[in-house]
């Protein structure tokens, strides 16, 4: 059967048709005066920790790809956190390679770089799928987000991928989750069967409108409030969650069976505490039941459990080189460094509090604080080692383990303190 015969080629089209007319996220370059977004995958921090174990050379300049990066969420955060990197140390400029089917997603990114200054970012139009003729590489990192599940054979994709990372790389990925996208399928077919793919855009949009304006309650969708980018992301968000002509979502062994068939191994999803069953089970018998599953079986648990995980974002590295991470802060060499680098706030945040509370996805959780887990925080500025920690607060090690490791149990699953190694 050739493409056509079966829609590829029809859905190709659309998909590719859907980002010209509607690039999305919706970006406004103006606002790079104002803010740098952030989030996950491919944070800076979080690449030194889940891909490189805290060991990347600072010295030798990245090789970066973001293979479909839309309007610029991830090349932009990427390329300047790594530019303000070599401005600090003086180190030769990472570079970031763009690359995307969407002419019109491009030109947001394009436009946000040039009002950011970043000249270390090369732009290019085209499908991942043709990634090794058209920008081979090998790169040190790629990202790849919100971008697989669009694909067709998202396994090709990942191949596709794969066929460019360096043997001592590694990949950041987002792809839909099952559970927490509950309610978006049925509407998606709703939509299909009230308003026909071949119509315009705008008119599939008013239709949209018009049916959520009229669900009855007992639609998923409408129990389903975590699910909010048709109200938040405007038409362009309404468009890629209810009439986008190509998606799937996976649960947790799904991820884990994509990225194996890669021959690449998972090293972390993020924030980690999503994929941890212990917050939700009280029952000490189940809990100690849950503890002693296999990580993997453990996060899938967590998300059948929680039922909240909407998007799944991970770290993966070739099979072969998986083994110590993600790295953990077992040495004195070990530099604890906070993500957003903001540690004297957190540090007043927590002065005092023995415990605190977490929003997770609408679900209040609580987590217990070491003593003095300000003392402990106030010290981490992303140089310093545990071993210059500990002896600037005076503390006996074996005491200080203690407490950090605590600490480092509660923050670490936030996704807000990361490690890296000294020297
Ligand atoms: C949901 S957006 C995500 C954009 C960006 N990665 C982000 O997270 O903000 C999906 C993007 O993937 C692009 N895309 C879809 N299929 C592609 C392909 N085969 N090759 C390259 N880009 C593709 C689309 O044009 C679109 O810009």
């Amino acid at each position: 059967m050739t493409a056509s015969d079966n829609g590829q080629a029809r859905r190709d089209r659309l998909v590719h048709r859907q980002y010209e007319d509607l690039p999305y996220p919706p970006r406004d370059p103006a606002d790079e005066r104002k803010r740098l977004i952030t989030g996950s995958p491919s944070h800076l921090a979080e690449i030194d920790h889940y891909v490189f174990g805290g060991r990347r050379d600072l010295s030798s300049p990245l090789n970066v790809l973001i293979a479909g990066g839309g309007t610029g969420d991830g090349t932009i955060m990427l390329a300047q956190q790594l530019a303000w990197e070599s401005q600090a140390l003086g180190t030769p400029a990472a570079q970031v390679t763009y690359l995307d089917l969407s002419a019109a997603s491009m030109a947001v990114a394009q436009t946000r770089a040039e009002a950011r200054g970043l000249d270390n970012i090369r732009f290019l139009q085209g499908s991942l799928l043709d990634v090794a003729g058209l920008a081979p590489g090998p790169y040190d990192y790629i990202d790849c987000c919100g971008v697989l599940h669009h694909l067709e054979d998202p396994a090709a994709g990942l191949a596709a991928l794969m066929s460019v990372l360096k043997p001592d790389g590694g990949m950041g990925l987002m792809v839909y989750g099952a559970l927490g996208r509950t309610g978006v399928y049925p509407v998606q077919n709703a939509l299909r069967a009230l308003s026909p793919e071949g119509l315009p855009p705008d008119e599939r949009v008013a239709t949209a409108r018009t049916l959520l304006a009229s669900l009855p309650e007992s639609n998923w969708l409408k129990r389903n409030t975590l699910v909010a980018d048709h109200i938040t992301a405007g038409d362009p968000g309404l468009f890629d969650l209810f009439l986008h002509s190509r998606d799937r979502a996976y649960t947790v062994p799904q991820v884990a069976a994509l990225v194996e068939g890669a021959g690449l191994a998972l090293t972390g999803f993020v924030e980690p505490v999503n994929y941890d069953p212990a917050i939700y089970l009280t029952d000490t018998d189940l809990a100690a039941k849950a503890q002693a599953l296999p990580w993997l079986d453990r996060c899938a648990l967590a998300e059948n459990l929680g039922g909240t995980i909407k998007t799944h974002s991970f770290y993966v590295v070739p099979s072969n080189r998986a083994g110590g991470l993600p790295p953990s802060p077992d040495s004195q060499t070990t530099v604890p460094v906070i993500r957003d680098g903001n540690h004297a706030e957190l540090a007043k945040g927590l002065a005092g509090r023995k415990r605190i509370q977490v929003d997770l996805n609408g679900v209040k959780h609580r987590f217990d604080l070491p003593e003095g887990a300000a003392a402990v925080l106030a010290q981490i500025d992303g140089r310093r080692s545990l071993d210059a920690i500990h002896k600037g607060l005076g503390l006996d090690w074996f005491v200080f383990r203690q407490r950090f490791d605590r600490l480092y149990a509660v923050l670490h699953a936030l996704n807000i303190l990361l490690i890296r190694r000294a020297g």
